[in-house]
């Protein structure tokens, strides 16, 4: 299912073909404990690399060290061809509006409706109080933001306050506003992990589909290997704050993966 897709991006052979976020030698202790030991790896543009591994081997840790959420203690973070490690803080707040993040916990305002949870999207491009109420919020912005719902299929819950949604539902709308921020990278960190398996696998497939429409690079950690294998078009595999594997999905099996989804 994975293969053909990445035949057409390699096939492209477009200019941005090259890696979209380099690491080398990512480093992070907490403590004194190392929990990431010196981590190398690329992700390329317009593939969906899954990065797999057991509870506490470091994924979110690496995820977060990406974009600084967590400060890393050595190491070099190359993405969308700036270096992410050098950044004044002021300079890495707008780096980051280009990457959307996607949490196991969305953060979206319960009582605020699904739309205007979707314009606050904006924001992240757009600095200004118009856009923080749907009301006041230019008619473009209102406009574009509906299609993002559309797009996550919820146009006719638009107007639907957000905690009167289900679990999936709401995940969807945090997908829309990540959207609205017209990011140029995906980072997610198991967004399906607090839903029932049908509404999580549902929120990982249209993820998936919406990266792969819009030519979008996704990096997603999962801990669902029937996940991994279904949405990724390439694996990195942590243990123990070391990347142990990189390889392509097509060329990875079950019996391979399973070791790094026990616990
Ligand atoms: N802020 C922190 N302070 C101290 N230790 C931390 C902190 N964040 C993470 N750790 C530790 O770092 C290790 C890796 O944690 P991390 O959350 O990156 O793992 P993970 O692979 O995402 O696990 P999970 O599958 O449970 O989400 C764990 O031992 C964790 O306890
Ligand atoms: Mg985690």
């Amino acid at each position: 299912m994975n293969a053909p897709v990445r035949d057409i991006i390699q096939s492209e052979g477009s200019a941005q073909a090259g890696p979209v976020l380099s690491v080398s030698g990512l480093a992070k202790a907490f403590g004194g404990t190392p929990v990431l030991h010196g981590l190398d790896f690329a992700v390329h543009a317009g593939v969906a690399t899954a990065l797999i591994g057991a509870n506490g081997s470091g994924k979110s840790t690496a995820m977060k060290c990406l974009i600084r959420l967590v400060e890393p203690d050595a190491g070099r973070v190359e993405m969308l061809g700036r270096d992410v490690t050098t950044l004044a803080p002021r300079a890495l707040r707008a780096f980051r509006s280009q990457v959307g993040m996607v949490w196991q916990k969305h953060n979206l305002v319960p009582r605020l409706s699904a739309l205007t949870n979707v314009v606050h999207g904006v924001q992240a491009r757009r600095a200004g109080p118009r856009t923080w109420f749907q009301s006041i919020a230019p008619q473009a912005v209102r406009d574009e933001a509906l299609t993002c719902l559309d797009r996550v299929g919820l146009a006719d819950k638009a107007l639907q306050r957000v905690d009167s949604l289900s679990g999936g539902q709401q995940q969807r709308v945090a997908i829309a506003r990540m959207l609205m921020q017209r990011p140029a990278l995906i980072l997610a960190d198991e967004p399906d992990a607090s839903l029932d398996p049908q509404s999580g696998e549902e929120v990982m497939r249209l993820l998936a589909n919406l990266a792969r429409q819009d030519g979008l690079t996704l990096l997603f950690i999962s801990h669902r290997m029937e996940h991994t294998l279904a949405f990724s078009d390439h694996i990195l595999g942590l243990q123990k704050g070391r990347i142990v594997m990189d390889q392509a999905t097509a060329q990875s099996d079950a019996t391979r993966l399973r070791r790094f989804f026990e616990e």
